[in-house]
């Protein structure tokens, strides 16, 4: 092969192998094998240092010409790959502690401000806190809480019930208390809130979706009036009002006995307000001594051992305090609805 036909066939060869380059290592790759010492173009220079100086004329800026060339593609190749690699994106020059303007800033959501402030009370009185599952087995929602199975609280127009049989969505936080009863400590106090869902029609004061909380207090010797100071206590401190008093009412839930509807004075006026609909009290939450049925069904020895059980909305609450009119503005995914908590 003369120079010109090992010229030819050296830009052939390159200009086969440009289109495959895919990153910055064929680029390296096609670079050392063309330019590199042991490369084309260096094979090519130990044949043209060789020629006559005639030769060597009229080659010589020929070779120049091809090897810029080759080195001007690979650059522009490389820099088409420069910012896409993984390796340079680190080396990158961004300011980690930039920061946006001030309006952007978010806060907490009101359901979390809320659940830490009734954390706080209840620790306060001596309360562990536990979490409990929003996807739950029906005997934990239910049977457990001496909900037999033909209670209406168990038909499908109540319950979301999931494909798994017996499994659901629980409809109250309730469903937390037969989770720590099995765990076996005596005596327990514990406090959880979170999720619930009802497969309901919804109004101004009802959602398919709703926050709950809920406490539980078993030792021996518990009576009601454990219950209703520590119900008094709590929502004492709740609304920050000393001068706070609690009345109850005869209330239905399977799994205490008794069971009480609760209600607190209006902590908005003295005498009757638009709250408490001129009655000068407001129904606050469900509870009452636990059932010896679900003591027994946990495994807890119901003729030593008693306790009670509270639990309510957390919408509830905030739209007493806040004056929400209407329970789905919390989903209502409304910017100006959340900034004003
Ligand atoms: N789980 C009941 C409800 O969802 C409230 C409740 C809790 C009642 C604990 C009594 C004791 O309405």
């Amino acid at each position: 092969m003369n120079i010109q036909e090992i010229i030819e066939q050296i830009k052939t060869i390159f200009f086969s192998k440009l289109p495959s380059i895919q990153n910055r290592e064929d680029v390296e790759k096609l670079r050392i094998e063309f330019l590199g010492r042991k490369g084309n173009i260096a094979d090519l220079m130990a044949h043209f240092k060789i020629l006559p100086e005639e030769e060597r004329r009229k080659f010589g800026p020929i070779i120049q010409k091809i090897r810029s060339e080759i080195e001007q593609m690979l650059s522009d190749k490389e820099s088409v790959y420069a910012k896409a690699t993984p390796d340079d994106s680190q080396k990158s020059f961004f300011d980690v502690t930039t920061s946006l303007s001030s309006e952007l800033k978010g806060t907490k959501h009101i359901f979390s401000q809320v659940v830490e402030e009734l954390e706080d009370i209840f620790i306060s009185m001596g309360y562990d806190i536990v979490y409990g599952n929003e996807v739950e087995d029906a005997y934990y929602n239910f049977t457990a809480l001496n909900i037999p199975e033909n209670h209406p609280a168990r038909e499908a127009t109540d319950t979301f019930w999931l494909t798994k049989p017996g499994m659901l969505l629980r409809t109250h936080t309730s469903s937390v208390q037969a989770h720590i009863m099995k765990k076996g400590k005596l005596p327990l106090a514990i406090f959880s809130s979170g999720r619930c869902y009802r497969n309901e029609k919804t109004d101004a004061t009802h959602d398919f979706m709703f926050m709950q909380y809920e406490c539980m207090f078993i030792d021996t010797e518990v009576s009601i009036s454990n219950l209703l100071a520590t119900a008094q206590n709590f929502l004492r401190a709740l609304f920050k009002r000393e001068d706070l008093n609690i009345r109850v009412r005869p209330g239905y839930f399977p799994f205490v006995e008794p069971g009480v509807e609760l209600d607190a004075t209006c902590p908005f006026c003295k005498g009757g307000c638009a709250f408490c609909k001129k009655t000068g009290w407001i129904e606050m939450f469900g509870a009452g001594l636990i059932h010896p049925n679900v003591l027994k069904m946990s495994g807890i020895d119901e003729t030593k051992y008693s306790g009670f059980a509270l639990g309510g909305g957390i919408e509830r609450l905030i739209m007493l305090r806040h004056g929400i009119p209407d329970i789905r503005l919390f989903r209502s995914n409304k910017i100006a609805f959340l900034d004003q908590f």
